[in-house]
């Protein structure tokens, strides 16, 4: 058994230091009262000194605005925040009383940790960057299921750390997973353009849904899957499904960050602002059709089902919902949402009263499906009929009550 302490026990630490408590000792400090049943939640100084190894899962946040649920295209881009991070380093220095194995998980841009934060370590304690590939809705599924581990050293050489880490790892992990060992700029490079690649791809499929929606004729998943089992030149067939905008705590905003570092080191273009310039413009042309669709129909009201920017999750965060909200109140049209879980109720109702025009944002078998068998999303309260509901994952089918429109699909057949 080992004794690790997790520094930021939020959305990601929590989960994760629960799951390495199936195995081993585990500490949670975090400057928010937290509580587990089986992480010992104590202060920073126990846990430094009582823990051999210290993962550090604090934010690394991105200021007001700048998280994708309203437009930021336009905003002067800008870096994370690393306070956090210095708090959490500058704690173990002051509580260590031996060397520590340091796992700094946080995501960062790339060239972060060796200008930011290993200077301010002490040098007798042990550091690898560690990043993770996780979703929430899913942590501690990710958490011992991840496509990859990676662990970043100062020279990109597996050091006896990375060696112990993986160790360490191997006792919870479900699958087998593969590990990319580089250096801490490699491993923060592959962790947020894993995400800006995601966003790429989403923006790509949402695209030619645009087309289909314009030129007619065309069901955006025939052309999507073909393309999705091209797996000679084009990868595999994740997020090969379009419908709703990337979302979320991280992906929408990594790309808003890059932006910020292409501009810092003179790339001389900026893809991450094409990627969400075309990310705001898709919601935008999504918001036009549910305004059209309600105009030529009595003005019916128009509702988003679905706040959060996923089901099964409060977060609303780089909502894509919201961000569909945003163009649809900027042509002077109301829009409230149905979502009971939401962070934000701002706006969101409990019932629709009368015959809506419905975008029917969550599906919670295509956003969890590599997690195994999942049902479809559930109505969050009742539709009423005469009801149009706009499904821009195509899977719903029109009843006697309610016509469903699939967003995407321009065949007469
Ligand atoms: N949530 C995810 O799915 C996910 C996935 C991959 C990476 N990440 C990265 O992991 C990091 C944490 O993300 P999160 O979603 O858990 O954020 P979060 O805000 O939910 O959790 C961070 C926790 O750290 C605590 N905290 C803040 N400052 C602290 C300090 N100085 N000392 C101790 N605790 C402090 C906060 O109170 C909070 O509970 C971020 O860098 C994020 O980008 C998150």
């Amino acid at each position: 058994m080992q004794k690790i302490g997790f520094i930021g026990i939020g959305k990601l630490g929590l989960d994760c230091a629960e799951v390495m408590a199936e195995k081993h000792i585990v500490r949670g400090y975090d400057i928010y009262p937290r509580q587990s049943d089986t992480v010992r939640v104590c202060d920073i100084e126990e846990l430094v000194q009582e823990s051999d190894w210290i993962f550090i899962a604090v934010p690394t946040p991105h200021a007001q605005g700048y998280d994708g649920s309203v437009p930021s295209s336009h905003m002067e881009p800008r870096d994370f925040g690393h306070d956090a991070v210095i708090d959490a380093i500058k704690n173990v220095n002051r509580y260590a009383r031996s060397s520590k194995k340091v796992v700094l998980i946080s995501t960062v841009l790339p060239g972060t940790t060796r200008k930011h934060f290993v200077p301010l370590l002490d040098s007798k304690h042990q550091f690898v960057y560690n990043p993770y590939l996780i979703a929430m809705g899913s942590v501690k599924w990710d958490m011992v299921n991840p496509e990859m581990i990676m662990i970043g050293t100062e020279d990109g050489n597996p050091t006896a750390l990375a060696g112990e880490l993986r160790d360490l790892y191997n006792t919870v992990m479900q699958n087998n997973p593969r590990y990319e060992i580089g250096t801490w700029d490699e491993c923060e490079a592959i962790k947020i353009f894993y995400n800006t690649f995601i966003s790429a791809k989403v923006g790509l499929v949402n695209m030619i849904q645009d087309f289909a929606m314009r030129i007619g004729n065309i069901n955006v998943d025939v052309v999507t899957n073909a393309l999705a089992r091209s797996t000679m030149r084009i990868m595999g067939p994740k997020y090969m499904t379009a419908g709703m905008g990337d979302a979320g705590a991280c992906h929408p905003r990594d790309n808003i960050a890059l932006r910020w570092l292409a501009q810092e080191y003179n790339i001389g273009y900026d893809l991450f602002d094409t990627v969400m310039h075309a990310r705001e413009i898709q919601a935008k042309n999504l918001a036009h059709f549910l305004i059209d669709l309600s105009v030529m129909n009595d003005n019916m009201p128009i509702v988003i089902h679905g706040k959060a920017y996923k089901p099964d999750v409060p977060y609303c965060i780089g909502s894509y919902s919201t961000l569909v909200g945003h163009y649809i109140e900027q042509e002077g049209r109301d829009v409230v949402y149905v979502d009971p879980l939401a962070d934000n109720q701002d706006k969101v109702v409990d019932h629709i009263a009368k015959p809506s025009v419905i975008l029917w944002a969550h599906d919670r078998q295509i956003t969890y499906e590599y997690t195994g068998d999942q049902d479809r999303t559930q109505p969050y309260c009742a539709i009423p009929p005469g009801s149009m509901i706009i499904d821009p994952w195509r899977k719903l089918q029109s009843t006697a009550d309610i016509e469903v429109i699939h967003y995407g699909n321009t065949r007469r057949s």
